[in-house]
């Protein structure tokens, strides 16, 4: 049996050229099993026997027993309920199968497959200018990177895109208030706060004021005509919010390729208009430019604006024209937009309009998928806030997160010094509340519970943490290199329970990946990296590692390196660092 990272891409192959006839037409459908029923378990005969008019059960024995000797040294293949090829890895499979898949690198390329060749751009983060990042920027942020991550690793290049919201009306009082109000102290202390209070500053007397309000129109005709002195105060705005956005980036390990924000297609929506109109896409209605969607029971009635009747843009219009230049740009096979599942209607439409737009021009589309998420909520079930009701600052939280961690870590391990603890404690804490959004679905709202994040125990950060250095610690401790070829030589076929339940769980790493990634849900891998740790506990605690007989010692070393570099790369993949002791 040929020893493929993706073992389920295996058995699919082999059940295909089972099955006879034409492989294109028989999707074996294998899945991880219920451990119950083995390793992994085939249910497309079903569906295959119900197109073709026969049962299916006498079906899945006839492709069973067909399958070649190859695989069924590998696996104790067995049919059951109405016609359910299961597979259980017999223990020498496992044995060459770990030793087979023994680095990132070769995780990696037995992963790639998935999307080599591919182009895509994770549009994520993406927030508004002169304003702070508050928790709801949490989740575009820590989903978007981990997905990033996951599709590089299986074989995409990666462009990872800020499109950061740094253009509009909001300006023109912006730059009224900045001109009369700016304290350069309060500017130097702590940049987004001065212009969060000067655009209060701005609206109010513009909303009380009808002069305010004209002088502040003024103000964006200007910087939108190129005036030089609003242009610099503007381009000032964006690099103070940018460097406090850049120290949340470094925290949360996340290093954007480009910050084309929708400024940046200013001189690009020309182009939208006049194609969409030559193409006979976009009408006008009412002085604005429209584009109808006579086949969706809302949009038909409720057109896309593309462009407004005093002739300006708008985030519809940036979106088109940011579709088209990644496109052209980078070549985009793929665009994810990692956005408040809020935004839906606005994805539906902007998807809508691309396809009829890029369709009657006869460009092909890259995909598009609106990878949308739920709203962060208090344990009151109401979207967080602080207590006094306000946004709860991101910056704040990561800080209140790394001091809760650092009491956490102190309990745990009181004798390492200070400063070592406060390094523990900021990746423990900010891992926390990046693993407490990933491993929920992200399609659904969560409950931000400090004391459920930051616990050694359940589906936590600190409890994968705590798994990963206590294996690195089993080998620094013997003086061992992890996935020593050496160390691991020798090793026979596993043996005890503990050590034949954590090698099945093993094997079906690729699937986690494949999950995860085929649904750009991270939960999956989370899961997945809990399951395994809980495994080798019970492994752990029940079997000895470094023991005299060296077929058994080798075996377990093999399980620990093994555990330890699937942690490794599945957290990291998820965006966490880790840590040598905790
Ligand atoms: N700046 C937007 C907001 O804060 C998010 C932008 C998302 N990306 C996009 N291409 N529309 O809501």
């Amino acid at each position: 049996m040929h020893l493929a990272f993706d073992l389920i891409g295996e058995l699919e192959r082999a059940l295909k050229a089972a099955a006879g006839g034409d492989p294109a037409t028989f999707e074996p459908g294998v899945r991880t099993a219920d451990p119950r029923h083995g390793d992994f378990q085939a249910n497309g005969v079903l569906a295959a026997a119900k197109r073709s008019g026969k049962p299916p059960r006498p079906m899945a024995e006839a492709i069973a027993s067909a399958l070649t000797d190859d695989v069924r040294g590998g696996f104790e293949v067995s049919v059951s309920g109405p016609g359910f090829i299961n597979f259980a890895a017999r223990p020498p499979l496992l044995i060459a199968w770990l030793q087979a898949h023994r680095s990132r690198e070769d995780l990696a390329s037995g992963a790639s497959a998935a999307h080599a060749g591919e182009t895509w751009v994770v549009d994520y983060s993406s927030p508004n200018t002169a304003k702070q990042m508050h928790v709801g920027h949490l989740r575009s942020a820590v989903i978007g990177e981990a997905i990033a991550r996951l599709l590089g690793f299986t074989g995409a290049r990666v462009v990872r895109d800020n499109h950061i919201g740094d253009w509009g009306t909001q300006y023109g009082k912006l730059i009224w208030a900045c001109k009369r109000h700016l304290d350069e102290a309060a500017l130097a202390r702590d940049a987004i706060e001065e212009f969060e209070r000067l655009y209060k500053v701005g609206n109010s007397a513009a909303e009380s004021d009808a002069a305010v309000m004209e002088a502040a129109r003024a103000e964006l005709v200007k910087l939108q005509a190129g005036d030089p002195e609003n242009l610099a105060l503007w381009r000032r705005i964006n690099e103070a919010s940018l460097a406090a956005f850049q120290r949340i980036y470094g925290r949360l390990g996340i290093r954007f390729d480009e910050t084309l924000g929708e400024s940046f297609y200013n001189d690009k929506v020309g182009r939208v208009y006049a194609e969409l109109s030559a193409a006979g896409i976009s009408t006008q209605s009412e002085g604005a430019q429209v584009v109808f969607h006579p086949e969706h029971p809302r949009f038909k009635t409720q057109p896309m604006i593309v462009r407004k009747s005093d002739g300006a843009a708008n985030y519809a219009t940036t979106d088109l024209a940011t579709i088209l230049y990644r496109f052209e740009h980078f070549g985009a096979n793929g665009i994810l937009y990692v956005v408040d599942k809020r935004q839906g209607d606005h994805f539906e439409q902007l998807f809508l309009t691309a396809r009829t737009w890029f369709v009657k021009l006869g460009r092909p589309l890259p995909k598009l998928e609106h990878v949308d998420f739920g709203t962060v909520l208090g344990e009151d079930g109401k979207p967080l806030k602080t207590r006094t009701g306000d946004h709860v600052k991101l910056g704040d939280l990561l800080d209140e997160a790394a001091q809760r961690a650092f009491a956490l870590v102190t309990g745990k391990s009181p004798e390492f010094s200070e400063e070592e603890r406060r390094t523990i404690a900021e990746i423990v804490g900010v891992g926390s509340v990046q693993y407490a959004d990933l491993s929920q679905n992200r399609s659904s709202d969560y409950v931000f519970s400090w004391d459920k994040m930051i616990s050694l125990e359940g589906n936590t950060a600190a409890y994968l943490l705590y798994a990963l250095a206590r294996i690195r610690s089993i080998f620094r401790r013997h003086g061992l290199e992890c996935g020593d070829p050496a160390a691991e030589s020798g090793a026979d076929a596993f043996q005890t329970p503990g050590e034949i339940a954590l090698a099945r769980k093993l094997v079906k790493f690729s699937d986690a990946l494949r999950l995860s990634m085929e649904t750009l849900r991270p939960h999956f891998l989370c899961l997945y990296l809990y399951e395994l740790a809980g495994d080798f506990s019970t492994f752990y605690n029940a079997d000895k590692v470094i023991v005299p007989e060296p077929a058994a010692r080798a075996r377990r070393l093999l399980l620990c390196a093994r555990t330890l570099l699937f942690l490794e790369t599945g957290l990291d993949l998820l965006g966490l660092r880790t840590l040598e002791r905790m």
